[in-house]
């Protein structure tokens, strides 16, 4: 399973890719805007600083929402560094785009999925990763993590090569379980990626073993 962190904050990018652990980025226009972040050279900037502190893949959004300015925009983004994966939104000019980009040989990932319907589109048009939002499902009282285990179901009923990229993880245990649900890759905070390393009986026994060490060599 990859990691990926969801954020635009190079802090916590440095602090994920020291961890050894981190496998890519994503980012979106709010995460941009939380960050600061805004015009668009600043914003192209910021995507190869992000891919110049990281090993994988850096999925950048497109802010039009016609065809014609997804494939404007998809290209400059995926000219600026070969660490880049254009993500497009799940609406009709989108999957145009996600085949277009196909064709071309350029990554994309297809955000805001909600259903496997949508997902299944996605898949069908070539997208190299497919996000579900499983938090925001959750947060409607709907069942996020139902999602990803249905899109497995499909995407390996016909041997889909599109990944599943796990998003909206607001915590440890969305990670988990999107591991026991096979998803191929999830996207969240750092803390949901270092609440992994966490159990009591870890500190304690970490505790007790140095005691014991420290008592036979003073
Ligand atoms: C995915 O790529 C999105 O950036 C992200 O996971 C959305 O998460 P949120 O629902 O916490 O905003």
């Amino acid at each position: 399973m990859k990691f990926f962190i969801d954020t635009a904050n190079l802090d916590q990018i440095k602090e994920a890719q020291e961890l050894g652990v981190l496998d890519g980025v994503t980012t979106n226009p709010s995460l941009m805007a939380k960050e600061g972040i805004t015009g668009r050279d600043n914003i192209l900037k910021h995507y190869v600083a992000i891919c110049d502190l990281v090993d994988g893949d850096v999925s950048a959004e497109v802010n039009s929402t016609d065809l014609e300015g997804m494939i404007e925009e998809g290209e400059e983004l995926a000219a600026l560094h070969d660490q880049i994966v254009v993500k497009i939104p799940m609406i009709k000019d989108g999957i145009k785009a996600l085949k277009y980009f196909s064709d071309k040989g350029i990554r994309t990932n297809c955000t805001l999925v909600f259903s496997v319907g949508q997902a299944l589109l996605a898949a069908k048009a070539g997208a190299t990763y497919v996000s579900p939002f499983i938090g925001r499902l959750d947060d409607i009282s709907t069942d996020g993590l139902g999602l990803i285990s249905d899109i497995r179901l499909v995407y390996d009923n016909y041997a889909f090569e599109t990944q599943i990229l796990a998003a909206s993880v607001r915590h440890t245990m969305h990670v988990i379980d999107c591991a026991k649900l096979g998803a191929d890759v999830m996207t969240g905070p750092l803390s949901a990626i270092e609440g992994l390393l966490k159990h009591p009986l870890t500190d304690s026994g970490l505790e007790k073993f140095l005691a014991d060490y420290n008592k036979g060599n003073q």
